[in-house]
């Protein structure tokens, strides 16, 4: 593959080395004294900053790809003319989603000796993520060695550091061939419903394509950050030029692939919306290429040293089996400030590990006093930003650009970003940066451009870098209804928010599992959580059918004391959040009260998993003979009662059919993004 553009030249391979005087290993109480800034004049900028941005209609401000932007959401890879028959078969497991979530599934189910199982997704190929999103300059933001998943089992070492985008879909191609995935999957297929079969003790699969598949085990992962999203700006449907979102790029457009070369915009004057993660490395080939590039920005983004290089070969061989599970447990240790003696990644995430804590709690730090702990961490966020202004004031060369391009905000406010081409874009003089705050954003589109400020900025086309719903696809947003025992609406009966034993599974949806950040724990690297909840639920079913249990269900009592617990000792990021300038970490300005994170951090949580399994968890979610309810029942291979499957048939007559997926979606974004 040719190196991407993008990609800096070699430097020295991974570090081993501890950084001791990073904000990441460094105890609160030992921080300088002497600051050198003002903490009170720099709360107050920030508070400015958000002000000017908050909108009253938050949420309410976008438009989902349904409706009359669906064309939004085509997919320009797969086959338009594709047909098949239905399919009116069973498999043992089903997994809905072909990103590395459903992969890691279908491997682990594989591994436990699962040989029937279909994986759907509605893309064309795996990949997911990796499917949808090709635009040029895409890679990884964390590093490749621990963020792509399965490397040792799979013979594979990434060339790059942070592998560009194209490299990772390879890989996950090469999952599904390695584990034989592609025989039995279903591509361009979406699943519509499903509606547990009690009688067969199985769910029937309805799809897009007129499926009624019957699966004894479904596995849902579809994606925290998969539907396109736009923004509602008055008259975006009169625009006359030509427009997409960057997760459907349009190549035959722009020309050129995912490493650059966009020839057809040599004529063409680009409008960018959207400053986020993605447009930090779109920016960079738009403006390379684009006869002019207009950046449209709302929100600066932290944008940090990347230092991309080529993986060193030597290390590469020097590498002995068990690596990459020992240095994705290292960094999420470092990450979340579980003591360790060893940063082997050291990159800018785990330099700012301490950071990150108001995103994904962790009890590593309970020893300190809470306000001493609160005053530290903020003088450390200020430093860290303090270093991100500065960095931009070195590159970028006209002082009004690089003013607007400082971020003012907490570190983790936004998803932090990484670049050594984004900040240098902006002294080239095809590019201009037009600063959206004071209208909170876009103004309004005519038929030849993007108004800002009472300024048309006439454009051949209009890109949208403005993201995606988060947290709600499928399952939680009611795209996909789910019908359990006796008819019963998932989304119903989580009416008052969701309850789940450890996320997975909930009373009266047997044999559902569902992947994702939703009643317990994240990780910046959020692959390597997929890859932990994969291998437990995988080892649920090796238990469910080693155990011949008729199936898998936690008790009421195991879900409500799980939630509970969770609620009681969750971590209190209101205040936090409140503070932040508006974006989808704190529901557009609107942070909750509440949330369902576990409190202990990611590490604590694998290791309840797998005392857990050790040690007789099994018990509270396998049902054998026909029980639904009672622990001691499971396992034992009781004989069931007429008074079991009485509670049995009482579960399923509280259906609710049709409620509303708000409150769900409301509480499953709370610990969307990692
Ligand atoms: C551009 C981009 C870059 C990212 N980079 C990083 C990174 O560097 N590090 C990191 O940790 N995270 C990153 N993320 C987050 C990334 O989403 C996760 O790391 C991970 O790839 C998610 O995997 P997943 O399987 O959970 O979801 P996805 O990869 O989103 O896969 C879900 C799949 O489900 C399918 N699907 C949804 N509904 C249905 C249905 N009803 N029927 C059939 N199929 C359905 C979708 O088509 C999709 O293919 C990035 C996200 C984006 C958007
Ligand atoms: N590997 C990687 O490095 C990588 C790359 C891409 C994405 N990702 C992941 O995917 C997530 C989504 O990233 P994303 O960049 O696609 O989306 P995003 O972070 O949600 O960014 C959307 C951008 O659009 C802007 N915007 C929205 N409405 C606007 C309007 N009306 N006018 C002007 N600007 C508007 C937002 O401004 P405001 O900030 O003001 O709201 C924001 O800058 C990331 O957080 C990350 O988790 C990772």
């Amino acid at each position: 593959m040719p190196a991407p553009q993008s990609a800096p030249q070699p430097s020295s391979q991974p570090s081993s080395q501890p950084s001791s005087t990073t904000p990441g290993t460094t105890d609160p109480q030992d921080l300088a004294q002497d600051l050198g800034f003002d903490p009170e004049a720099l709360r107050a900028r920030y508070r400015a900053e958000r002000d000017r941005r908050i909108r009253p209609d938050g949420n309410a401000q976008y438009r989902g790809e349904g409706g009359e932007f669906g064309y939004y959401a085509d997919d320009p890879y797969a086959d338009p003319e594709f047909t098949r028959e239905p399919l009116h078969d069973r498999v043992e497991a089903l997994v809905i989603g072909g990103g590395f979530g459903g992969l890691l599934a279908g491997a682990r189910l594989r591994q436990a000796g699962v040989t029937s199982i279909r994986v759907i997704d509605k893309g064309a190929d795996f990949g997911g993520t990796w499917y949808w999103n090709r635009y040029p300059g895409i890679h990884c933001d964390i590093e490749s060695y621990i963020y792509m998943p399965l490397l040792e089992e799979v013979g594979y070492v990434p060339k790059w550091r942070y592998a560009p985008g194209e490299e990772i879909r390879q890989h996950a191609r090469a999952i599904g061939r390695h584990f034989g995935l592609y025989d039995d999957a279903c591509f361009q297929t979406a699943v519509t419903e499903l509606r547990w079969d009690e009688d067969a003790s199985e769910w029937i699969v309805s799809t897009d394509r007129g499926d009624r598949i019957r699966a004894r085990y479904v596995v849902v992962s579809t994606g925290t950050l998969s539907q396109v999203k736009l923004p509602g700006i008055p008259g975006i449907e009169t625009f006359k030029g030509h427009t997409f979102h960057t997760s459907r790029w349009d190549y035959a457009y722009t020309g050129g692939d995912a490493d650059g070369g966009l020839t057809g915009l040599a004529d063409k004057r680009v409008a960018l919306v959207g400053t986020g993660a993605t447009a930090i490395q779109v920016v960079p080939h738009l403006g390379r290429d684009a006869q002019h590039l207009y950046v449209f920005q709302r929100t600066p983004s932290t944008v940090d040293v990347r230092d991309n290089r080529p993986t060193d070969p030597e290390w590469a061989a020097s590498l002995r089996p068990g690596w990459q599970r020992h240095r994705m447990e290292n960094f999420l240790k470092v990450v979340t400030g579980v003591r360790t003696d060893e940063d082997l990644v050291n990159d800018g995430w785990t330099s700012s590990a301490r950071l990150q804590e108001k995103m994904i709690p962790t009890n590593a730090y309970e020893h300190i006093p809470a306000e001493e702990r609160e005053r530290a961490y903020e003088i450390v966020d200020f430093q860290k930003m303090n270093e991100i202004r500065a960095r931009v004031e070195s590159v970028v060369e006209d002082p009004e650009t690089a003013e607007k391009l400082k971020p003012w905000y907490r570190y983790m406010c936004k998803r932090p970003t990484f670049s050594d081409h984004y900040l240098q874009t902006f002294n080239r003089p095809n590019v201009t940066l037009v600063d959206t705050a004071d209208t909170h954003g876009v103004e309004r589109m005519t038929e030849n451009g993007v108004v800002v400020g009472g300024t048309e900025y006439e454009v051949d086309c209009v890109i949208f870098a403005t993201g995606f719903e988060t947290g709600v696809s499928g399952v939680l947003s009611g795209g996909l209804p789910v019908y359990g025992r006796g008819g019963e609406n998932l989304l119903g009966s989580w009416r008052y928010g969701p309850k789940t034993l450890h996320g997975f599974y909930s009373h009266g949806f047997p044999n559902l599992f569902l992947l994702g950040p939703l009643q317990n724990a994240a990780s910046v690297n959020f692959v390597h959580v997929l890859d932990e909840q994969a291998t437990h639920v995988a080892e649920v079913v090796a238990g469910a059918r080693e155990h011949r249990a008729r199936y898998v269900e936690p008790t009421p009592e195991s879900q409500e004391d799980w939630v509970a617990a969770l609620r009681e000792n969750a971590p209190d990021l209101y205040a936090f959040h409140a503070e932040c300038t508006p974006g989808y970490y704190n529901n557009e300005g609107k942070p909750r009260e509440s949330n369902e994170r576990y409190a202990d951090g990611p590490v604590a949580f694998h290791e309840l998993l797998r005392d857990w399994r050790a040690n007789g968890g099994m018990n509270d979610v396998l049902v054998t003979a026909g029980t639904t309810s009672s622990a001691a029942a499971a396992v034992s291979e009781a004989s069931g009662s007429s008074e079991a499957a009485g509670s049995s048939e009482a579960a399923g007559s509280s259906g609710t059919a049709g409620a509303s997926g708000t409150a769900v979606a409301a509480k499953a974004k709370e610990g969307e993004d990692a």
